[in-house]
């Protein structure tokens, strides 16, 4: 099976920003773009990004999940980068589009359609250090995935990284490139010291979120998760679960979790903890190392009876196996 996100679909929807007008939305070849290299995003990373899924129901059907709440955080990274300002019809178009355009290689469940919707600066003006770029180029790739994490339902082992952060304070709840990149150090750095999948950032004692994915710890009938601040990303497969565990009657706590509250919790038998993401969905953590020391949460992630719950509930909706209350589906 090809790597998540490794396999594209040939042509991308595609507009640009001249300055005063966006161009017509249309499909074009998507293995190349033409930047000069003194684009605005090569120099200044003025870039967002989206992730968002398509889903094949057993009528033939092809639904986006939750396409509307992408839209509005697309909308919201390009103005806190100041990159120019898009209408949600134009981007609306381009993703319906273009999945439309590519409705027969949409994977059966639980495969599915990625939708990588990208906006950047293309200015070339490498004075502009401290300006935005005046022009852009927003287009939506398709890409045909399996799992995220390739070792499969394995549970995951995060190191808790106390010292750094994975992208400036003010910043995490942008979905910019630079987060990513900023990230990437001490990620490889736990995979060759002590073989995690995952850093866990919680700067000064502050459970915030992963690389790639938020951050779930449930106790019980309790689900604690970070309160919505501007440190870190604002997932949407995040509301959408702890929309549905409310739903289920749960506890929801969002609010700040200190790295002692989550060991002292994640030792006890019944705890689970996950990931949680568009790519990563649920992903069951079996281990935390802080200092050094390895910490089982719960049972190892042998057995996650409340993250089963949880994602097997999401799948349904999104397979067209439940009903969907919330209007999700497009
Ligand atoms: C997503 O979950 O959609 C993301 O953007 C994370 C990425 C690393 C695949």
């Amino acid at each position: 099976m090809a790597a998540f996100g490794s396999v594209f679909m040939p042509e991308m929807a595609l507009s640009t920003f001249n300055g005063e007008h966006w161009s017509a939305a249309q499909n074009v070849a998507a293995d190349k773009i033409s930047l000069h290299p003194g684009a605005h995003v090569l120099h200044y990373a003025s870039t967002c990004f989206e992730g968002l899924k398509a889903f094949r129901h057993e009528d033939g059907s092809i639904n986006i999940f939750r396409m509307d709440a992408n839209i509005k955080r697309l909308a919201q990274s390009t103005r806190l980068l100041t990159l120019p300002k898009f209408s949600p019809e134009l981007i609306e178009e381009m993703i319906v589009g273009i999945v439309k355009r590519f409705a027969t290689e949409v994977p059966a469940p639980p495969g599915s359609m990625y939708i990588r919707p990208t906006h950047i600066g293309t200015e070339p003006t490498i004075g502009k250090a401290a300006a935005p770029s005046a022009t852009s180029m927003l287009y939506v790739l398709l890409s045909p995935v399996g799992d995220y994490f390739s070792g499969g339902a394995k549970p995951l082992r995060l190191l808790l990284e106390e010292d750094g952060m994975r992208c400036a304070p003010h910043m995490g709840m942008v979905k910019s490139g630079g987060n990513y990149a900023s990230a990437l150090q001490p990620i490889l750095q736990a995979k060759q010291a002590v073989n995690a999948d995952q850093v866990l950032f919680c700067p000064n004692g502050d459970v915030q979120e992963t690389g790639a994915a938020n951050f779930l710890l449930i106790d019980g009938n309790e689900i604690i998760t970070k309160d919505l601040d501007t440190s870190f990303l604002h997932g949407i497969t995040r509301d959408s679960l702890l929309t549905l565990a409310r739903n289920m009657g749960m506890q929801i706590s969002e609010r700040k979790l200190s790295v002692d509250e989550l060991l002292e919790r994640a030792s006890k038998p019944h705890t689970e903890a996950s990931l949680s993401g568009t790519a990563a969905v649920m992903t069951p953590i079996g281990t935390l190392i802080h200092n050094g020391k390895e910490y089982t949460v719960g049972n190892g992630g042998a057995k996650t009876p409340t993250i089963d719950k949880l994602r097997s509930a999401l799948n349904a909706l999104q397979w067209g196996k439940a009903p969907d209350p919330y209007g999700w589906l497009t």
